[in-house]
């Protein structure tokens, strides 16, 4: 009897519980009437997410903080797990890999996120960290340490808006970028994707890019990454067992990563990015992932980022590799939606049940959900959440080539020139062209171009550079490509070996991306020291350009060659590379790392770098000879 009247309450108060819940239970079931405020436009934004957040039952919640790698969804698991983001890897195009493929394939996505009860848009992205850099047929850019050195922020803004009207047409409203890293080491596998090692230029381009992406009305959501200090890590440290540098441990302490790595963040969020992603690497022991500090008090909290934290690609579960463990951690030290990106189901049952278990708060799941639809909101992706078709001519175009173009232009640094042998004029006799990467779209635009890690050859439209230097001549002149510089058959009648006015000798580095790019030796490769010696026997004048993603160590080409050209990466538009060497365009470009004489000298300790002597750098931060 007496047990009898000790559950008469308790039986109460569950009841008194469902019948509280009923409301809101009927309301989170129930389709919402047309006029629900979140889908009125004209609202308050903050209004509609309150209006909406309140809604969703824990499912549809967890399905934004949701992030998934598009081979791996199950269509109907898009709206039956109300899944909030998919996303294209490096090289995840679509099978057919052009502009209208793409748009197909994100707008089939989307359908199905809009037949959920809410029909909350979900928001698709890519890396387009050098234009829409995944599709075939869009304009590729010079990598950033090309835009590093323009020193050209209006250039850098025009080229992401560029870039932004890509991959919009196409329904890709999330670019993964841009990177605003500032490598302390060139050895990294991701320099070229960063400005420079200079924090406050990084912080300037980093913001002008931002603006560039998201426009005044938040067109395409900016990313700023990777957070943070993934840019200083030391060697060895990675904790992958491949890589050196990516991946590995932020060296120094919090006042130095305060100074170095963090200004480009505050620049970014000023000038309105609304993510950020985190980044692989370590500070203090601990992965990023996992760091409350530096994720809620001090990017949330004192730079006030009103925007969301997304996970880098399977990045938690590096925290400690219990699984449940690093979701929980990860969620509570501030993230708010995880790059999953294969097994969703399994991170959806666990992040499900840390919340049933109170182990991650409702209030924390509550935050990250707000976060995530104040920008969707913002973007007007309710609104529009479909491809902008009327774009898709516009991927590709001249006009979009043309501010390429420019940016090759502009991002050339002159480090030699030797009785001003450049500008060359366009009448020459004979020019031979040779080297790795004279004749090749692939090695010119470098990893991130339509596969992850790049590759060598004709991977899209565009001009190579002896195809841009045979343009810029006249018919007069004899022009002829050998990789090697040999040349064997250009003789004359006598069958001997003919000389030409000028040799131009293209080498290089072969594409690569992340840290399948650390090196131990950025010395020029055996066949392009091979190229110069060759050609500089049978010319007059020799230029070497260098086609690499960092500073190269130039050896003997330097006293070999009369004049040398920092080209880096500079993507499709070839021709911005002639228009500087037959005088079109003047050398304007500045150097966005030191250049080093030899691998010894690496990593440079900044602080106290000699100016003098051979313990000097080859070239300093900002060097670069300028034409009339
Ligand atoms: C990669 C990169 C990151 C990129 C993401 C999605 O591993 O670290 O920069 O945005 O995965 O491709």
């Amino acid at each position: 009897m007496k047990d009898l009247l000790r559950t008469i309450p308790r039986l109460l108060c569950i009841a008194f519980l469902v019948l509280l819940s009923l409301p809101v239970m009927a309301q989170q079931n129930d389709v919402p009437p047309a006029d629900a405020p979140y889908k009125n436009a004209s609202l308050p934004v903050e209004e509609r997410v309150d209006d909406l957040l309140q809604r969703m039952t824990l499912a549809e919640k967890i399905g934004q903080m949701t992030q998934v790698e598009k081979n791996s969804i199950k269509l109907t698991d898009i709206d039956g797990l109300f899944i909030g983001s998919l996303l294209s890897g490096g090289g995840g195009y679509p099978s057919k890999n052009n502009a209208e493929a793409w748009a197909k394939m994100t707008d089939t996505f989307q359908e199905q996120a809009l037949k959920t009860r809410l029909a909350i848009p979900l928001i698709y992205g890519a890396d387009g960290v050098h234009g829409h850099n995944n599709l075939r047929g869009a304009v590729i850019f010079p990598h950033h340490i090309g835009m590093g050195a323009t020193r050209n922020p209006e250039l850098v803004q025009k080229a992401c808006a560029v870039t932004a009207q890509e991959m919009a047409a196409t329904g890709v409203f999330w670019d993964f970028g841009p990177v605003v890293a500032v490598p302390q080491d060139i050895r990294w596998g991701r320099t070229y994707e960063a400005y420079s090692e200079n924090t406050d230029l990084v912080s300037e381009l980093g913001a002008a890019c931002v603006k560039g992406l998201q426009g005044d009305k938040l067109e395409v959501l900016a990313t700023a990454k990777h957070y943070i200090g993934d840019g200083g890590t030391g060697w060895g440290t990675s904790t992958t067992d491949t890589y050196m540098l990516d991946q590995g441990v932020t060296q120094g302490d919090e006042a130095n990563l305060r100074a170095k790595f963090l200004p480009p963040y505050k620049a970014a969020i000023d000038a309105g990015a609304m993510s950020v992603m985190v980044s692989f690497s370590s500070f203090g022991g601990m992965k990023m992932s996992a760091q409350k500090y530096l994720t809620t008090d001090v990017l949330k909290g004192e730079l006030g980022f009103k925007g969301f934290v997304v996970s880098d690609w399977k990045a938690i579960d590096q925290i400690s590799g219990d699984y449940y463990k690093d979701v929980v951690t990860s969620f509570n030290a501030g993230m708010d939606m995880n790059m999953v990106p294969y097994d969703y189901i399994n991170f959806i049952t666990t992040i499900t049940k840390a919340v049933e278990a109170g182990d991650i708060p409702m209030e924390r799941i509550d935050d990250a959900v707000r976060r995530i639809l104040r920008v969707k909101l913002m973007m007007g992706l309710f609104e529009h959440p479909l491809s902008n078709q009327a774009d898709l001519a516009s991927v590709g175009s001249d006009e979009h080539r043309a501010v390429a173009r420019q940016a090759v232009s502009e991002s050339l640094v002159l480090l030699k020139n030797d009785n001003d042998v450049l500008p060359l004029k366009k009448d020459i006799p004979r020019i031979y062209v040779a080297g790795s990467a004279g004749n090749d779209i692939g090695i010119q635009s470098g990893g991130w171009t339509i596969e992850w890690q790049g590759s060598a050859g004709a991977i899209t439209q565009g001009t190579t550079l002896f195809d841009a230097i045979k343009n810029m001549v006249g018919s007069s002149t004899e022009i002829k490509f050998d990789r090697f510089g040999r040349f064997r058959n250009d003789k004359d009648a006598s069958g001997n070996l003919l000389r030409a006015e000028v040799g131009i000798v293209v080498v290089g580095e072969q594409p690569y991306a992340e840290g399948k790019g650390d090196a131990v030796d950025l010395s020029l490769t055996e066949a392009d020291q091979n190229a110069i010696k060759n050609v500089r026997e049978r010319v007059d004048k020799l230029i070497v350009i260098v086609i690499s993603g960092r500073p190269m160590i130039l050896g003997e080409a330097l006293d070999q060659a009369d004049a040398v050209v920092a080209a880096w990466l500079p993507g499709t538009e070839g021709e911005g590379v002639a228009d500087n060497l037959f005088g079109d365009h003047p050398f304007t470009g500045k150097l966005p790392y030191t250049w080093p004489r030899s691998m010894d000298q690496l990593p440079f300790d900044f602080s106290k770098l000699p100016t003098e002597g051979d313990a000097a750098p080859l070239f300093p931060f900002g060097y670069g000879l300028i034409t009339g």
